[in-house]
């Protein structure tokens, strides 16, 4: 009886055995013996191999005292073990308060969730026989991209009862053990049904724990590598670029080589990013060449969508025959049987995405979202393989792609392919190498870590795309997510090394940027701020040139250039040879250029007039030869236009007009006190003095406020007149001086072209007090006559003093001007004295960095960096200028 009860208990066993591992592989009735011969060898043994995978929510299923606890701290780390007692403990304040069930699993669930978030390997300790529970940890396993798997400890009833009674914490009575030792059995047989992978069945057998690392664990793998674009069957290409990157390419005979041999010099490693083949003249031997790489170590591979689907055609499962696998199908027909199951088996074996270089380097064919990085299941392979679609169809029928690297805010570099794209951009940390060498393109390497892309043109065009290849990256298609730019953040630039932009400023300045400003495309820079010259010491002044000579010859500079300070507004102005020019380098269908305001909104409302004052732009810089001697078919300048637009001016009307109306007000309470004061026939000294010097003030305001508003119906009443040369194709003039600039510009702004105006300018020897007399005096006289006043420049644009960077600028206001901004009485002795104790500090310290950020927003363009790089710069001046500081300054 005794043995008919042992066998009896065996056979149920082996068959939840069965069961379990049925699924996993390929039994046939004769490996099921063996295995179950092998069950039998195992229990004699008692050693059973449990192993998991390194990410993974492992669930312990027993009832009390079976030996959940002692297990999880015999096999496991302390931190990855996550007990319901434990959680009992902190929710309720000790583990038998059994009423607190809620809360202790809603923080479990909270702790498993986060830790698996993080794709964190996690261990639940509790009995685990709710299944409504297990569903919620099933489901959060799968949420994450990780599969489940489940622990059960089968002890035996007499056992437990044994142990329970020993126990100090816990006194569980028979009947409950009884319980749960039946809800064990009864669990075990739905776990497959929940959704685990692996379910091990423990006995009281001896037990070895291996963790397992996931499919795309190559962090080991640091380089130096060669990461390769779609090959798609073209061989040539193929060989013509590894040769390119100093690899020997060799025919070899010998059976294991694949028809193959390769060397490289350095050691480096080919990765090759998927669809090797489809479309192209010898699939087939693209796929001998990067085996025999493969099987020695010299290469690494991941599939594409087309190598998986001829991955199932070779495996007999019906797929369409379209998108160029049938001309693979041919080639491979002239190939032996055995290197088509070697295909076959080469294939099935590929990871569908790679981490390497510890996790800095992701790769996988149509690119991979953070969330899946190093996850596994058909989710995580399907992204990998096609990328992630909207669901909808394009005209053609051809899926929709999401571009999910606009969304990519990760630290690993992920290199991708799968989108034929003109030529490979760097986009949120993310690049496509597929450049459609199959469509006639090129096949394309980047090299890591150098970042350095290597390429070589199709020899032919053996396939004709269905869609347009994209220019830019895959990503680009649209710019500037909130994502990328909400929250506090550190900016590096070349010139400042870490700006950082608050929380509250960069929400202000989203807010500004999707209310007002243009189309993102055209935001590639924006100017600085500008501080005026310290308060002047001389009675009459708040503001005089010998501040700003004393700036700079205080640094060591010698030589400034005083440059008119139009009575305009900044604007920033990109010209295009032609359209297509514009088109083709910012992806702007309509017009020559734009106009933009200094804070990045269209400078004008009506486009026909911004796009007549372009043409004729665009005119007198091809009449000069810019474009040839600039080598560039677009330039972007910085400039004064004048007079401000008709809205501009109404906005200074709305502004400075309160002003205004503050004083005449200010007049006639003056008036009012005089009229009195007659009336009542008392004399008060200076009154009338006072009167008549207000009314000068005020005449003198409304004549500085004047020059700025007059309405613009004709272009012939536009001037523009430029002051920086900053940028054209592949260049940042910001090296050059400001004679260069100024020379450049006069090439151009000729009388030929009326609206075109050069910027007046002197040049001053700081160590020549005639010079400097002269330069006073040429301000004096520009501002007496109402102008605005001048800007002193060092003279190279950029100007570093022991490793300080120097203000670029320096405004020089005139006196009369200076009553728009102070109000019309501002020089009355009083006011004055108020009116020095204004501090320049952070204006200053605002200039430098939003000067560097302008910098660094252009040499990322021209470097042709993501448009989110250059934004987050253009971004950052915008942030930054919602500062509170003095606006008067
Ligand atoms: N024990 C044992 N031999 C084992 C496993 C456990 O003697 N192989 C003992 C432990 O020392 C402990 C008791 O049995 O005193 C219960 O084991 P424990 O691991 O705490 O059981 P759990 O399954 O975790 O029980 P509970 O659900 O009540 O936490
Ligand atoms: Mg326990």
């Amino acid at each position: 009886m005794k043995y008919w009860g042992a066998l009896v208990k065996w056979l149920s066993l082996a068959k939840r055995e069965i069961k379990t591992h049925y699924h996993r592989s390929a039994h046939t009735p004769c490996a099921l013996l063996s295995f179950l011969c092998s069950q039998q060898n195992d229990n004699k043994m008692k050693t059973q191999h449990i192993e998991l995978p390194e990410k993974s929510l492992v669930l312990l299923i027993g009832a009390s005292s079976a030996g959940k606890s002692t297990f999880a701290a015999k096999h496991f780390s302390p931190s990855a073990v996550i007990s319901s007692d434990q959680c009992r403990v902190m929710v309720a304040g000790n583990e038998q308060v059994l009423t607190a069930n809620e809360a202790t699993f809603a923080v479990l669930h909270l702790i498993v969730e986060k830790r698996l978030e993080r794709g964190l390997f996690t261990v639940v300790d509790a009995t685990n026989l709710d299944e409504s529970s297990r569903k919620t940890l099933v489901d959060l396993a799968y949420q994450y991209y990780l599969k489940p798997q489940a622990i059960v400890l089968h002890t035996d009833l007499e056992l437990l009862y044994e142990r329970n009674a020993k126990r100090d914490d816990r006194n569980l009575t028979a009947r409950s053990l009884q319980r749960q030792h039946r809800r064990v059995r009864q669990t075990a047989r739905h776990l497959r049904k929940e959704g685990f992978q692996h379910i091990y069945h423990l006995q009281n057998s001896q037990t070895e724990v291996v963790l397992q690392a996931m499919p795309s664990n190559y962090k080991h793998e640091s380089g130096p590598l060669d990461i390769i674009g779609d090959v798609h069957g073209c061989f040539d290409e193929l060989v013509a670029l590894l040769e390119k990157m100093g690899y020997q390419v060799s025919a070899d005979a010998s059976p294991d080589n694949y028809g193959f041999a390769v060397q490289h010099p350095n050691q480096r490693k080919a990765v090759f990013v998927g669809d090797l083949v489809d479309r192209g003249p010898a699939s087939n031997k693209v796929l001998r060449l990067v085996m025999s790489m493969v099987a020695k170590g010299q290469a690494l591979c991941i599939p594409g969508n087309h190598d998986d689907k001829l991955r199932r055609h070779l495996q007999g499962n019906k797929v369409k025959i379209a998108h160029g696998l049938a001309e693979t199908i041919e080639q491979l027909q002239t190939e032996p049987e055995a290197f088509r199951e070697a295909v076959k088996a080469f294939l099935r074996k590929l990871p569908y995405h790679l981490e390497l270089d510890q996790g800095r380097l992701l790769i996988a064919h149509a690119g991979l979202r953070e969330s899946m990085h190093g996850r596994v299941g058909g989710a995580v392979r399907s992204f990998c393989l096609y990328g992630q679609t909207s669901g909808e169809t394009d005209d053609q029928g051809l899926p929709v792609r999401y571009p999910w690297a606009q969304d990519y805010q990760g630290q690993a570099m992920i290199v991708y392919g799968h989108t034929p794209t003109e030529s490979p951009q760097w986009f949120n940390r993310t690049i496509c190498l597929d450049t459609g060498c199959v469509f006639g393109g090129k096949l394309t390497a980047l090299r890591y870590p150098e970042r350095e892309l290597v390429e070589v043109d199709a020899q032919a065009t053996y396939a004709v795309s269905a869609r347009p290849m994209i220019q830019g990256s895959p990503a680009q298609q649209d710019v500037l997510q909130a994502a990328d730019v909400l929250g506090r953040q550190t900016i590096e630039t070349r010139l400042y090394p870490r700006i950082l932009i608050q929380e509250g400023q960069a929400a202000q300045a989203l807010e500004t940027m999707t209310r007002f400003a243009a189309d993102p495309r055209q935001l590639i820079y924006l100017p600085q701020t500008m501080s005026p010259v310290k308060t002047s010491s001389l009675p009459d002044f708040l503001e005089h040139p010998a501040e700003a000579f004393k700036y700079y010859r205080e640094r060591g500079i010698t030589e400034v250039v005083c440059q008119e300070k139009h009575m305009g507004s900044r604007a920033v102005i990109v010209v295009g040879q032609d359209a297509t020019a514009i088109q083709e380098r910012f992806g702007i269908a309509k017009g020559i250029g734009w106009i933009l305001t200094r804070t990045g909104r269209p400078f004008f409302q009506d486009k026909m007039l911004e796009q007549a004052l372009l043409e004729r732009m665009q005119q007198a810089l091809s009449r000069s030869g810019f474009w040839e001697h600039h080598a560039t078919n677009w330039v972007l300048l910085d400039a004064e236009l004048m007079p401000w637009s008709a809205k501009a001016s109404k906005l200074l009307e709305q502004q400075y007009a309160a002003t205004a109306a503050a004083g005449e007000l200010a007049l006639k309470e003056v008036e009012q006190v005089l009229a009195q004061t007659l009336e009542r026939g008392i004399a008060i000294e200076n009154l009338s003095e006072q009167i008549g010097q207000r009314q000068e003030h005020l005449t003198s305001f409304r004549q500085a406020y004047r020059q700025y508003c007059w309405t613009v119906e004709r272009i012939e009443d536009i001037r523009i007149a430029p002051f920086h040369l900053l940028a054209t194709e592949g260049a940042v003039h910001t090296d050059k001086d400001h004679r260069w600039h100024l020379e450049e510009l006069a090439s151009f702004c000729t009388g030929a072209a009326p609206c075109l105006m050069m910027t007046d300018h002197r040049w001053v020897d700081l160590e020549d007090e005639d010079s400097v007399a002269a330069a006073t005096a040429w301000w004096l006289t520009l501002t007496e006559a109402g102008g605005e006043g001048m800007v002193v420049k060092p003279w190279e644009f950029i100007c570093r003093i022991e490793g300080q960077m120097l203000q670029p600028a320096l405004k020089v206001r005139g006196r009369e001007y200076l009553r728009i901004i102070y109000g019309p009485d501002y020089t009355l002795p009083e006011n004055m004295a108020r009116l020095r104790k204004r501090r320049v500090g952070r204006k200053r310290s605002l200039a430098e960095r939003e000067f560097a950020l302008g910098i660094e927003a252009m040499e990322r363009l021209v470097r042709r960096e993501a448009l989110t790089k250059v934004h987050q710069c253009v971004f950052g001046i915008l942030a930054l200028e919602s500062e509170a500081v003095d606006s008067a300054l």
